[in-house]
């Protein structure tokens, strides 16, 4: 008989000798409830699931954070905190992908990331960040996970494609790298989250993630393959069908006015960046224009710019700016980019304040506390998963206490 395979560890044949013993079916869910004498109840604490989750990360490849970042994925992790129980994950192993050469920058951009974290507001009181590779559930769910993944269609994943181009990886790229997209379903669905708020980049590996996910289900945990995937963990699923959250600006190009804003591109406005740097990147942007009575394309870098961080807080002054851009109406390029430049930093401003306490002496002890707190609960969390998916995969041979 085939088990099924419930999110609070219940197994089809326990429940139905629950049933046929009397005892109350079903139990909550996410709950203990242990019936069969055969089945011990594993040492991992069942953790209460009072909130639906969200789980999002960023790889510490830079030196931090830049806008892109923040209309794409910050914003919306700002916003979700409160309703949600949020994971964020330092993505550090899959830095190693790229950057197995450079451990120490690696580390500094790792603590670069946790203090661009705390200088947006993102709130260690309230969510909980999680540093990857002190995360062993991760690295093993990793392995497992590779198995349900055809190999031809992760290395179609058109986000490593794109990675593989734009970092001229060229073919001598290390096993790791496509391993990381099995990687990043593990930092996911170790953390069983409902919704994972990404730039519109990371579509590809969101959607990969829900194939190991939707599969895993089926293949252990008995879902019929008819079953909607917001149904699966109803119909007995252990893992929740993860949707991307696509930030307000899914794509916002770099200063370049070409390409998506990155590191590695030389395009890119960091959340760290001073006042005057921040004026300085955007008086470099060019448009071609020549004069502020030549009608300008509202589509251009400027006006995407102008809708993203003028637009986000003033509708109407961006709408004003861009109907005389686009009628050649007396505005000047000058006068567009120092009023942006203002817009941002504007923006910028409290993040800064928040920085500084960071940059003094004694300022790193702060992000590396940050970090082990994160680690109690997010250890927890990615083991009760880990131990979850073995019982399911008939791996049941015993629980491991870790730390
Ligand atoms: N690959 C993501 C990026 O480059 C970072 C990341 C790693 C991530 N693991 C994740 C994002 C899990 C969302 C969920 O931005």
């Amino acid at each position: 008989m085939r088990a099924m395979y419930r999110a609070d560890g219940q197994t089809r044949m326990e429940a139905d000798e629950a049933r046929s013993s009397g005892r109350s079916f079903p139990p909550p869910v996410c709950s203990v409830h242990f019936f069969s004498a055969v089945v011990r109840p594993p040492r991992v604490p069942f953790l209460p699931m009072s909130k639906p989750r969200i789980l999002t990360g960023d790889t510490p490849t830079s030196t931090g954070l830049h806008l892109g970042h923040f209309v794409g994925s910050l914003e919306n992790r700002l916003r979700l905190q409160d309703e949600y129980d949020c994971y964020f994950l330092i993505a550090n192993v899959h830095a190693f992908t790229t950057l197995a050469d450079k451990p120490a920058d690696i580390r500094a951009n790792t603590i670069g990331i946790v203090k661009d974290w705390l200088a947006v507001g993102l709130d260690p009181d309230r969510s909980t960040f999680v540093l990857q590779s002190e995360v062993p559930a991760i690295a093993e769910l990793t392995f497992l996970f590779a198995m349900l993944l055809p190999f031809n269609k992760v290395m179609r994943n058109p986000t490593l494609k794109t990675e593989i181009e734009t970092k001229g990886l060229g073919d001598s790229y290390p096993f790791g790298f496509p391993m990381y997209a099995v990687g990043q379903c593990a930092d996911i669905l170790a953390f069983r989250p409902e919704l994972v708020p990404v730039g519109e980049d990371q579509e590809a590996h969101i959607e990969m993630c829900r194939d190991v996910a939707l599969k895993f289900n089926q293949m252990y945990c008995g879902v019929g393959n008819r079953v909607e995937p917001r149904d699966h963990v109803k119909s007995g699923g252990l893992f929740p069908i993860p949707a991307a959250k696509i930030g307000r600006v899914a794509r916002l190009v770099g200063i370049d006015g070409k390409n998506k804003m990155s590191k590695s591109l030389g395009n890119a406005i960091f959340l760290y960046d001073d006042a005057k740097t921040v004026q300085k990147k955007i008086n470099k942007i060019t448009t071609g224009r020549q004069s502020p009575t030549e009608p300008g394309d509202p589509g251009n870098i400027l006006m995407q710019y102008v809708d993203a961080f003028i637009g986000n807080h003033d509708a109407a002054r961006a709408a004003e700016i861009k109907r005389r851009y686009a009628a050649g109406d007396n505005i000047g390029d000058g006068h567009v980019k120092a009023e942006l430049g203002e817009a941002i930093n504007a923006m910028l401003e409290p993040m800064r304040v928040r920085r500084a306490k960071m940059e003094e002496p004694g300022g790193e002890s702060i992000v590396l506390d940050v970090i082990k707190r994160g680690l109690k609960k997010g250890n927890a969390v990615a083991e009760e998963t880990l131990h979850l998916a073995k019982q399911a995969m008939k791996l049941d041979f015993g629980a491991r206490m870790l730390g």
